[in-house]
């Protein structure tokens, strides 16, 4: 493919209509998936800031029925799986019932947050709000992961991330941020993904 086709404001929405997801988003998963190697059969997953559901649905192909998927969002899903092995809660990722009945199905091999606050058009605002968010989930992921566990969770950037990849180096025995070339190209998110997690 080339560059220009990455350009396309709307390659990657056109392409994800085609093929059944709900957002053009499963195809940064997809690239996190390729290069870091988190999803595997049997795999125990929380996918966290799931609606409308692409990254979910990707996720449930790949177990093909075996392993586990939580997912939890404010928003409802677009997406009707049938797996017994799926189990999605609306609501807020800082409630305290919510949180209990994620980790009621835990651990889990990988925990992914695609969370993302609405955005406010001010830059620091949405950074801070980000920052805030990545935080409350790798709290929240220590204490559901196995070791061995894998962090995915994404960031508006804004001068947060290094001390945030130190932090995760701590607990993990790898840890660096990844940009999927599917973000669009104005995009200041990037993806913080730390790997064997070490308890
Ligand atoms: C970019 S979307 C996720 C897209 C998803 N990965 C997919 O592939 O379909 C970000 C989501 O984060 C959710 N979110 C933001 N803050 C949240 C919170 N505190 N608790 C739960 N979900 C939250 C939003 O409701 C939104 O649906």
């Amino acid at each position: 493919m080339s560059n220009s086709s990455y350009e396309k404001p709307d390659f990657w929405a056109q392409k994800a209509r085609k093929e059944g997801y709900p957002a053009r988003s499963v195809y940064k998963l997809q690239e996190i998936d390729r290069k870091f190697g988190l999803v595997k059969k049997g795999s125990r997953v929380l996918d966290i800031g799931a609606a409308p559901g692409s990254w979910s649905l990707w996720v449930l192909k790949r177990l093909a029925g075996s392993g586990f998927l939580a997912a939890v969002d404010l928003q409802a899903l677009a997406i009707t799986p049938s797996d017994a092995a799926f189990h999605f809660v609306r609501g807020d990722l800082y409630d305290e019932t919510i949180r209990a009945e994620l980790a009621s199905k835990g651990p889990y091999d990988l925990v992914m947050s695609d969370a993302a606050p609405a955005t406010t058009g001010q830059r620091l605002v949405d950074q801070s709000q980000s920052e805030a968010i990545v935080e409350a989930v790798i709290d929240y992921a220590e204490t559901l992961l196995a070791p061995g566990g894998a962090l995915v969770a994404k960031i508006f950037q804004g001068g947060a991330e290094a001390a945030l990849l130190k932090r995760l180096r701590s607990r993990f025995s790898a840890a660096r941020g990844f940009k999927p070339q599917a973000c669009r190209t104005e995009s200041f998110e990037i993806y913080l993904v730390a790997t064997g997690f070490t308890g």
